[in-house]
């Protein structure tokens, strides 16, 4: 149905239009790790030098674990929520002992790990072993329930999850990381929060309900609990 049509044309737009990114470049587990956790809370533009600094001074796994927590602090100066690179340490002390220093290629193992929730182990899945598991982010939440011209509160969990599956379905098999950083980089660029979407410019705008029904802008639903 609906959502399925909007494999092919988002991923022709993602590679014709992404932005060249040093985590998209070169999608080793490590480096997708640490992009998505300082993604989570700052934006692309903001974490760009961040993230070069970091994966320059601690380059992989075994480096993080050891990495004193000065340093840390000093790498992270400026992101806020420091309790992510905490947790990041935490990850990688236990990566060290079980997975032999490598990420493991699991969903299930990476989202035991600390920091890691649904979402970032979803990236890491599918982004770095590409394994069919969705990233369902806030700006994923927003592009879906414009898609779908959905009213529903998307701070339900259970509107949530369902958004989850309804993603989970039209996953491809081939380039599923591209597919999930497809949605997110929409939503980024493109089919804009607070009112602001640039459906001029949507790839998606021909079979997009919101559009269609003229409010786009209006969506998602979002009560303050
Ligand atoms: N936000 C969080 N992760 C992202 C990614 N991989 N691409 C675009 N936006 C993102």
């Amino acid at each position: 149905p609906l959502l399925n049509t909007i494999v092919n044309p988002l991923l022709s737009w993602y590679y014709s239009s992404a932005r060249v990114l040093p985590w998209r470049d070169n999608p080793t587990p490590y480096r997708v790790w640490v992009s998505e956790i300082m993604l989570q809370q700052t934006r692309v533009d903001t974490v760009l030098p961040y993230f070069e600094r970091f994966v320059a001074a601690l380059p992989d796994i075994a480096s993080l674990a050891q990495a004193d927590e000065q340093q840390l602090l000093k790498l992270w100066e400026g992101l806020g929520y420091y309790s992510r690179v905490k947790n990041m340490q935490k990850a990688a002390l236990t990566v060290m002992k079980l997975y032999n220093g490598k990420l493991p290629a699991s969903f299930e193992a990476l989202k035991e790990l600390p920091g890691i929730g649904a979402y970032s182990a979803g990236a890491i899945s599918s982004i770095a072993f590409g394994l069919r598991f969705p990233a369902v982010d806030g700006n994923v939440l927003r592009v879906i329930s414009r898609i779908t011209a959905s009213a529903d509160d998307i701070t339900d969990i259970p509107v949530k999850k369902r958004i989850e599956q309804q993603v989970t379905e039209i996953l491809p098999t081939e380039a599923v990381g591209d597919f999930n950083q497809s949605l997110m980089e929409l939503g980024a660029t493109v089919c804009l929060p607070n009112g602001a979407p640039r459906c001029d410019i949507c790839p998606l705008k021909h079979l997009c309900l919101g559009f269609e029904h003229g409010i786009a802008a209006e969506l998602p639903v979002k009560t303050v609990k």
